[in-house]
């Protein structure tokens, strides 16, 4: 990883108009730039670039960020890839860590030289049984050889005495998971007598290794997969597998399937455009990583896992990360693999046609979870909404948050007020966005095509802070995160780290934040916004905010004080009474300061 120091100083060399224009037309507009975006089909130039901030953001498609991200972005790459490239170009040495690069490469020659082994294996006399299971399972030698499949022999020490030829490298093995260290000295082989599965990063490098159990020996309590534990170079929540090769061809679109066995008969079928997880829900991480190749991800799982809540945490990873999701469900009882070898490719291909977009599959499956409609319970309706609600909470695009509540209100036949009511009841995150009190003042901008970033209190407070017409010092005396439900993140870096040292610079700002937060952040810095008074407009915004929590907190007050009223419990409601006084004279002097123009 390039330093602090050594990324300031690539940003500071780096001519960002001389970067883009080789891969755009730019024009001039003011201090500024503009382009078709690369990233979207564009027919006027949305693509705002900032020469001197040196950032991007496109006002059609939401894409923004740095020059890295933007390398990143139009030739594909890893953070760690384009830091090295415009290294280069800039003439910036990154320092090497000798040491710790020597020790790597080490470690990925020695899983390369594992998987050798294990391929050799199976070719060979000892792996007979092994090719038989292959064949059993319909896999072809051509479709095992671009898998890299291999065998484990089974005995205690087949890897051990073939690989580690000294006492070091037996410990390295051991890093790597393909050795167990005794507790009183020594090793052994952790795959023994099993089918092997090579597990590569995206650029085909081994990182790590599972093995399948020949056949199902359940009484002896093996596992019939066993994978290796995280390594140096392998993180089973960062490793999606056969990327390696799914993603060669540029494809749209990944077909994600659970298991090995499942992504091998199907590239082997033709589906060459597939992918498994490890076995686990769907990371985060993994979502990123996915959609660094395609646009889409159509999840072809069996229908009881599919409804699972892990699983939708995966699906909604997957939107969070910027893909389109669909949801494709087998034939119960079958996987992918075995819906293949029984029915061909056909029968695949119908599933896939047949499969929902992620929002459609959401809503049935909750729907269909409250059974049918005249015995429906009204308290399972009550708790699956309030389980959606926290759901939704955690979507970060809101066209597809209302989609969704929109279609439970259809499925559940309530109106759209009674689901998000009944959402909000339970989960109080929910993020609402608050309408702007109208004598605020506040100007909408400008733009053309400013819907990607809806403009309410909280994106102008934002805006006046990153543009420095507001201090840090002063947002912080007066609001704290909560008030802020869409960009938490956004303000807790700002108050910390800005606060910490006193200001803080776009780029670094970036660099801690993830998407959708850094787009948030690049639109706000280079929209063309117009004010006629900024000092009044952030003191506005600010203002804006403050009511708006009042307002919120009034509306708990009341509901709690209709609760205690019900109840008969008079001593509480007294106290919520005059709570509820408080909050109502500070909001009369809020709004009494913004007619008399008092900042
Ligand atoms: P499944 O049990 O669905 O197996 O596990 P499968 O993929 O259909 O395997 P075959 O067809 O019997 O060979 C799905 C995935 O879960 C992980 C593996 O990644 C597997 O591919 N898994 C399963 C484990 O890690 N350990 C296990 O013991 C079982
Ligand atoms: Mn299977």
């Amino acid at each position: 990883m390039a330093t602090k120091e050594e990324l300031r100083l690539i940003r500071e060399r780096a001519d960002m108009a001389g970067l883009l224009s080789r891969y755009l037309t730019l024009k001039r507009s003011g201090k500024n730039y503009t382009a078709i975006c690369p990233f979207h089909p564009d027919k006027r130039p949305s693509l705002v670039i900032d020469p001197e901030r040196k950032l991007f953001h496109c006002f059609g498609c939401g894409e923004g960020g740095d020059i890295f991200k933007f390398l990143m972005k139009i030739e594909r790459l890893s953070f760690q890839e384009a830091v090295e490239r415009l290294a280069q170009e800039t003439g910036v040495e990154l320092a090497r860590p000798g040491r710790a690069a020597r020790l790597l490469a080490r470690l990925y020659e020695l899983n390369e030289r594992a998987a050798a082994h294990f391929e050799w294996n199976l070719q060979g006399e000892a792996g007979a049984a092994a090719r038989a299971y292959l064949r059993e399972r319909g896999i072809a030698p051509e479709t095992a050889k671009a898998f890299r499949l291999g065998y484990a022999l089974p005995g205690w020490d087949g890897l051990l005495r073939r690989l580690a030829r000294t006492e070091e490298e037996a410990g390295l093995l051991a890093q790597l998971g393909l050795l167990v260290r005794r507790e009183r000295g020594g090793y052994f082989d952790r795959f023994r007598d099993r089918l092997i599965f090579p597990l590569c990063d995206p650029q085909g490098r081994v990182i790590g290794f599972a093995g399948r159990v020949l056949r199902e020996r359940e009484e002896e309590q093996e596992p019939k997969y066993l994978n290796i534990p995280n390594t140096p170079l392998f993180t089973k929540g960062a490793t999606v597998y056969a990327l390696q090769l799914a993603r060669q061809g540029n494809p749209k679109e990944f077909i994600l399937v659970e298991g090995y066995m499942d992504a091998i008969t199907l590239h082997q079928a033709g589906f060459t455009n597939a992918v498994a997880t490890m076995g686990t829900a769907l990371t985060p991480s993994q979502a990123q990583l996915l959609r660094r190749y395609v646009e889409r991800v159509v999840l072809a799982y069996d229908r009881d896992v599919a409804g699972e809540a892990a699983t939708l945490r995966g699906m909604r990873a997957l939107r969070n990360a910027g893909l389109e999701v669909q949801v494709a469900l087998l034939p119960s009882g079958e996987d992918p693999d075995s819906l293949v070898r029984n029915g061909g490719r056909e029968a695949f291909r119908a599933v896939l046609e047949g499969a929902l977009p992620f929002h459609k599959f959401y809503i049935a499956h909750l729907v269909g979870q409250a059974g049918p409609e005249p015995e429906r319970d009204p308290l399972k309706v009550e708790q699956l909404l309030a389980e959606a609600g926290s759901f939704i909470a955690g979507i970060s695009s809101r066209p597809l948050r209302h989609e969704l509540i929109r279609g439970l209100a259809e499925g559940f036949g309530l109106s759209e007020e009674e689901v998000e009511l009944e959402m909000a009841r339970r989960a109080q995150q929910w993020p609402r966005r608050e309408e702007m009190p109208e004598e605020t003042g506040l100007r909408e901008p400008r733009d053309r095509d400013h819907e990607r970033i809806p403009w309410g209190p909280e994106e102008h407070l934002l805006y006046f802070l990153l543009q420095g017409d507001l201090s840090l010092e002063e947002a912080k005396r007066e609001l704290t995160v909560q008030d802020f439900p869409r960009y938490g993140r956004i303000i807790s870096v700002l108050f910390s780290r800005g606060l910490e040292e006193g200001q803080i610079e776009p780029e670094e700002l970036l660099a801690e934040l993830e998407e959708p937060d850094q787009r948030v952040v690049t639109g706000l810095l280079l929209s063309p916004v117009e004010f006629t008074d900024r000092a009044k407009a952030a003191q506005d915004a600010l203002r804006a905010l403050k009511l708006a929590r009042l307002e919120r907190e009034l509306k708990e007050l009341k509901r709690r004080l209709a609760e205690a009223e019900d109840r008969g419990e008079r001593e509480a409601a007294e106290r919520l009474l005059q709570e509820q006084r408080e909050r109502q004279k500070a909001l009369r002097l809020i709004r009494r300061q913004g007619l008399l123009g008092m900042g």
